[in-house]
């Protein structure tokens, strides 16, 4: 059954973005690389499976798969095997979602074996996207995936840089090498990938892909910001309702951004996320007064 939004909006599906020089489309709002894609969360059994459900009935089809052995983002290593294929492969979504997955470890070999497990593991071959975490050994594992997209194993690849003051290097890898995608973070809180590399990504025409929409300083503290604000009556101008399609749609509402990664262990917290990729975005001057009013706050 198609879970449409609450409200109705001239567009009854989630809005898309084209990946540059294809002919393919993303929807703008995907998961992001939860624990709960991990491990089997033992309060709620049905949750991740309710949460790929939630987000295929709203029209998107975007996942970032964990890392699934070696360390991830924040150091954490796990020795298991995710529970997110298996997971997909039983709702028969294998086809239709666009995985991506990310090289977290170092040394060329030990690359290209976790780039082997991310496919098991993710039971899809071949992978939609695949990434260098954070630009990590470029010289070992940017070859890996070229030598991957040339056999075919992959259909596009890129690099995810994050956190940082300036994007520097992200700049000239871009510039030098052209990848498909790039993910980065960005939001009010961290708008540096505004300045240089998303008006570059447009330019050069390549997707980019959000991170860390909900960030300030740890995971989540963009609600620690605004709790207990009241959201300005002037949101309701593009359609947004809550605090987290305020972020959403602030960053969505950069023409170089094709989707959004949002992490989440709340079904409800999915469905407000997902929502934002319904309605009206903001203009230039609206996302202008976005970003005086986050800071004022
Ligand atoms: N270098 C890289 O490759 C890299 C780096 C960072 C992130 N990423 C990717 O980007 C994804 C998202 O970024 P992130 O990890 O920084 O997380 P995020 O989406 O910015 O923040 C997640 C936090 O926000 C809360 N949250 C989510 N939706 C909410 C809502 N509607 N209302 C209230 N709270 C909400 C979540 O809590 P609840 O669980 O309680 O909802 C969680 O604490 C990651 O999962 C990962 O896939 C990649």
């Amino acid at each position: 059954m198609t879970m449409l939004p609450a409200r109705s909006f001239a567009q009854e599906t989630m809005r898309t973005r084209p990946i540059p020089g294809t002919n393919e489309t993303l929807p703008v709002i995907g998961l992001g690389a939860d624990q709960i894609f991990i491990q089997t969360p033992e309060e709620d059994k049905n949750l991740p499976k309710s949460i790929i459900q939630a987000m295929t009935d709203m029209g998107g089809r975007v996942i970032d798969t964990p890392a699934f052995f070696g360390a991830n983002e924040l150091g954490q290593t796990f020795s298991g095997k995710p529970i997110l294929g298996e997971l997909i492969t039983e709702m028969g979504l294998q086809e239709k979602l666009f995985l991506t997955g990310k090289i977290t470890v170092k040394g060329k070999e030990e690359g290209i074996a976790h780039l082997e497990k991310t496919e098991q593991y993710a039971n899809k071959r071949p992978m939609d996207l695949l990434l260098v975490h954070n630009m990590l050994e470029m010289n070992n594992h940017w070859p890996t995936l070229k030598a991957w997209k040339d056999s075919g194993r992959v259909r596009y690849i890129g690099t995810s840089l994050t956190r940082q003051k300036t994007y520097e290097g992200l700049e000239k890898f871009m510039k030098e090498e052209k990848p498909d995608f790039i993910l980065t973070g960005y939001s009010m809180a961290h708008p540096q990938a505004a300045e240089r590399v998303l008006p570059l990504a447009l330019d050069m025409g390549i997707a980019v892909i959000g991170a860390e929409p909900f960030k300030a300083v740890v995971d989540g503290a963009y609600f620690n910001v605004v709790a207990g604000k009241q959201l300005p009556e002037w949101a309701s101008e593009f359609d947004c309702e809550t605090w987290a399609q305020f972020s959403l749609k602030y960053i969505l509402s950069n023409p170089a951004m094709t989707c959004v990664l949002t992490e989440t262990s709340r079904l409800h917290h999915a469905k407000d996320n997902l929502m934002a990729g319904y309605g009206r975005l903001p203009d230039e001057t609206t996302r202008q007064r976005m970003s005086e009013h986050f800071r004022s706050l």
